[in-house]
């Protein structure tokens, strides 16, 4: 996790929102103590009703983190040996490993330079006869292009499956992002838009019968203590973490609404900089994850913010398939031009509820002046 402080503006300050809720996670982490109840248990049972609602979904299953929820996921859909899921190369590496670990194929398709995400119109000619699922992320909390990928999932009979670990309340033309595929797989990773206090994350569906078999599938293959109905696992939400999120999820639209501030200013305050700012498209309310800007001379830049205790980060250096542990894939540089020069160009700005104006105002003086300087 990057909680690069500084004296400066720090990259992200998981302090700062932790501070005015300490008496009520004291007390939500005191109840589950109380209670014993350290693997799933009513607070996360509660949670899961909660985050259903707020994904305007049917169900949610509470995992121990997003990279298992979405491995279920991908089980639920009986993806495994021999076939293919298509996917993006910009994102955190969980996204192809929740493929990898069924034993199917992460097949990349190069992303939209606006918006990061999947590119709808390159992804038809790399579906093959193995192809059972398209999985695009909603990078950054900007939702990916969902109906075009819908049209094809459609047209070709496949699943559509949504990454959404980045984005938490993120709408496609006026409707939460979730439940546009089959079922969603969300993180609560600390420095996620909510944040659990260790490992989280869930599967989010409106199909009941895939909610009941990941029930299962997280708690070693058992609708039933002692008796396995097929080889499982052990994925489940520790109780305090549901306890805490259950907390949390409270405040999740107030903080999104903040990001959302946080995006605005930014955008109002490098208008007139050589930057390439985030866009956000016409169809899309970002949940505003990360604020991510683009230059060629990237790594100077973000030298000089360093230098001058302003927390940034990269999102991401190397694009999936020329990381290693994909060597296998045999995808070479070039293959995904659009993808490789945002990783050459990416910078993530701090972007958290908390962050003041003030401070807002310095990241952008700090760049100004790095310009100023060239
Ligand atoms: C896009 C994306 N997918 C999947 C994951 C995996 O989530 P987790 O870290 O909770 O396993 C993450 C989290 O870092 C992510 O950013």
């Amino acid at each position: 996790m990057t909680t690069e402080k500084s004296a400066g503006v720090p990259y992200l300050d998981l302090v700062a929102q932790m501070r005015p809720l300490r008496k009520e996670i004291d007390a939500a982490i005191a109840r589950t103590l109380d209670n014993c109840s350290f693997c799933l248990g009513p607070d996360v049972a509660q949670f899961e009703k909660d985050f259903a609602k707020f994904c305007a979904a049917g169900h949610c299953v509470a995992f121990n983190s997003g990279t298992s929820a979405l491995h279920v996921g991908l089980l639920l859909l009986n993806i495994g040996p021999c076939d293919e899921v298509i996917t993006t190369p910009s994102t955190f590496v969980a996204t192809s490993w929740a493929i990898s670990y069924t034993g199917a194929k992460p097949v990349y398709v190069d992303i939209e330079d606006a918006t990061f995400n999947l590119d709808p119109a390159k992804v038809e000619s790399a579906i093959t006869p193995k192809t059972k699922a398209i999985m695009p992320v909603h990078l950054y909390g900007h939702p990916a292009n969902l109906e075009p990928l819908l049209d094809l999932c459609r047209k070709h009979n496949l699943h559509l499956v949504e990454d959404a670990a980045q984005a938490h309340g993120a709408t496609y033309k006026g409707k939460v992002i979730g439940t546009f595929g089959a079922l969603s797989g969300f993180s609560f990773y600390p420095g996620k838009n909510l944040g659990a206090y260790g490992e989280g994350g869930a599967l989010v569906t409106n199909n009941a019968a895939f909610a009941t078999r990941a029930r299962s599938l997280r708690e070693h293959g058992s609708a039933q203590r002692y008796y396995h109905d097929e080889i499982g696992f052990n994925y489940r939400m520790e109780g305090i973490q549901g306890a805490v999120l259950g907390v949390k999820l409270k405040h999740l639209q107030n903080w999104t609404d903040s990001r959302r501030r946080v995006a605005h200013r930014y955008q109002e305050l490098l208008a007139d900089t050589p930057l390439q700012l985030p866009h956000e498209a016409a169809y899309a309310e970002s949940a505003w994850h990360l604020f991510v800007v683009r230059h060629p001379r990237r790594d100077e830049l973000k030298k000089h913010l360093e230098a001058n205790q302003v927390g940034c980060a990269l999102h991401y250096p190397l694009p999936l398939h020329l990381q290693k542990a994909y060597a296998h894939l045999g995808y070479k540089a070039g293959d995904f031009p659009v993808a490789e020069k945002a990783a050459r160009e990416c910078l993530s700005l701090p972007i958290y509820p908390e962050l003041t104006d003030a401070q807002i105002e310095r990241v952008s003086e700090v760049i100004k002046g790095f310009f100023k300087k060239a």
